[in-house]
């Protein structure tokens, strides 16, 4: 798929309040191609400001990381896709992911499936009562979304090498943890660059505080997709 470098990039709107999210939205403009609104945001208010962003123009990602029964699921994708998001978080169980793929068929929106949380370890998933670790777990379920037709995973820079040849190159990956050389890495324990995640193999990057914690967010934004464009010239 032919897309601009800065469509690639996703600005995690992990901020408080609306207000706060429209005033970055007005500062970075087209600098990034799509908003992410996770729960933080989605709780206040930022359903209402997804429809506002998407009337405007704008591409919004809901980072909603749904699992329900598949009914539920459905109704909710269903919703969705009458907001007229691009993308949608859902956690990658088979019953889950079937759900979301059928209510989506047909539309605009990208159902992209979280394998493991990024802030699991082999330890947590064996608490959790799991027999599988995390590199297994995270290869089962990436098979399982690409059988469903899932259109893509969220995955660390890391695992985004594995999960290439996996795949193949039809499923998306989309990947956070992204910090541009030089910046600090914050609570992000596996940060890859923007040149690194993309020669993994990440179709779309996603990321927060490198740009809203800037000084100039707008530059901070354009110098990622300046990157972008060398690492994948297109
Ligand atoms: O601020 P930072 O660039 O670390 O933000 C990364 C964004 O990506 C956050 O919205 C976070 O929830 C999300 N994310 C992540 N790791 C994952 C999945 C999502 O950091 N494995």
């Amino acid at each position: 798929m032919k897309l601009h470098p800065h469509d690639r990039l996703i600005l995690a709107l992990d901020v408080s309040s609306v207000e706060e999210a429209r005033t970055t939205v007005q500062r970075l403009g087209d600098s990034v191609g799509i908003y992410k609104i996770g729960y933080q945001l989605g709780y206040a208010g930022g359903l209402a400001l997804s429809d506002e962003l998407i009337r405007a123009g704008k591409r919004v990602f809901l980072d909603l990381k749904l699992h329900d029964i598949g009914n539920t699921v459905a109704k909710g994708v269903e919703s969705v896709v009458r907001l007229g998001a691009s993308f949608l978080t859902v956690h990658a169980y088979p019953q889950t992911m079937k759900a979301a793929h059928e209510a989506a068929a047909g539309s605009g929106l990208k159902i992209l499936a979280v394998t493991v949380l990024t802030s699991y370890d082999d330890a947590d998933l064996f608490a959790a009562g799991y027999e599988l670790g995390v590199s297994e777990l995270v290869a089962a379920r990436a098979e399982q979304a690409r059988d469903i037709g899932i259109d893509g995973l969220v995955c660390s820079g890391e695992e985004t090498s594995m999960l290439r040849p996996l795949v193949g190159a039809g499923m998306l990956l989309v990947t956070p943890g992204i910090r541009p050389a030089g910046a600090a890495s914050a609570d992000q324990k596996r940060v890859m660059t923007p040149t690194a995640a993309i020669a993994a193999g990440a179709d779309y990057l996603v990321v927060g505080r490198p740009i809203l914690e800037a000084a100039d967010p707008q530059a901070a934004a354009d110098s990622i997709v300046a990157e972008i464009a060398r690492a994948r010239p297109e």
